[in-house]
């Protein structure tokens, strides 16, 4: 018996951890604390726009689109998003996350913003366009108990592990030389390989590298 399964439910796809008594995964950008979270200052106040320098019509590559969160805010602030993802079954829960949005009054402007890609930031930015902004937000190392990362992002580590290539991932971004790289850290990390940005935000856990060039 394989541990997980995605199911179709009259919400939309789900991934079921049949290990585990929690919800099963679903993504879905029009949940009450999401749309909260959007609409609180319009979400301009939020660490990772002023991370990213958020204005209209800016080009946006999120080499790790997870949960679709960062995506879709910074697409409701107007950039325009291009999502990598390379795990298939969180591409799948995506686009379908995705399709629903767009079916929704309120959020198809904002999802017209977005698109997807299946596969390798590593291998697919070599390939696109230079944004004007590359994103990385890898899973972090999974944290001792008391300071677990709680709900769809617990699942969210436990199926995905750990993302051992970040480091490569930063490289790939900065010799595209795009203008701005944004890489999101555990607030007490060391610099990614050695890495030095050209600032850092500080938030209660986490911390947004910006890299300038
Ligand atoms: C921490 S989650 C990102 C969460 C996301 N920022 C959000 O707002 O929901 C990391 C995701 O990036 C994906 N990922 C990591 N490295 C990647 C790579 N090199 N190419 C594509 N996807 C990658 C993982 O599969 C995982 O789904």
């Amino acid at each position: 018996m394989s541990r997980y399964l995605l199911q179709n439910s009259d919400i939309g796809l789900r991934l079921v951890d049949r290990f585990s008594r929690q919800h099963p995964l679903h993504i879905s950008f029009s949940d009450a604390g999401f749309s909260y979270r959007l609409k609180r200052g319009g979400g301009k106040k939020e660490m990772i726009a002023k991370a990213v320098g958020v204005k209209p019509s800016l080009r946006v590559i999120d080499c790790t689109a997870g949960l679709g969160r960062d995506s879709f805010l910074l697409a409701s602030l107007g950039c325009e998003v291009t999502m990598f993802e390379r795990s298939k079954v969180m591409a799948f829960l995506l686009e379908d996350a995705i399709n629903r949005a767009m079916a929704n009054e309120r959020l198809a402007d904002t999802a017209s913003r977005i698109s997807l890609v299946h596969g390798d930031a590593i291998a697919l930015l070599g390939r696109s366009r230079t944004p004007h902004v590359i994103l990385i937000d890898p899973m972090f190392p999974i944290k001792k108990k008391s300071a677990q990362a709680k709900g769809e992002m617990q699942f969210l580590q436990r199926f995905i592990g750990k993302d051992e290539d970040a480091s490569g991932l930063l490289r790939c971004a900065i010799a595209t030389g795009s203008q701005r790289i944004v890489l999101k850290r555990p607030l007490s990390a060391i610099e990614l390989d050695g890495f030095t940005p050209s600032f850092s935000l500080k938030g209660k856990s986490n911390r947004f590298d910006v890299f300038l060039q």
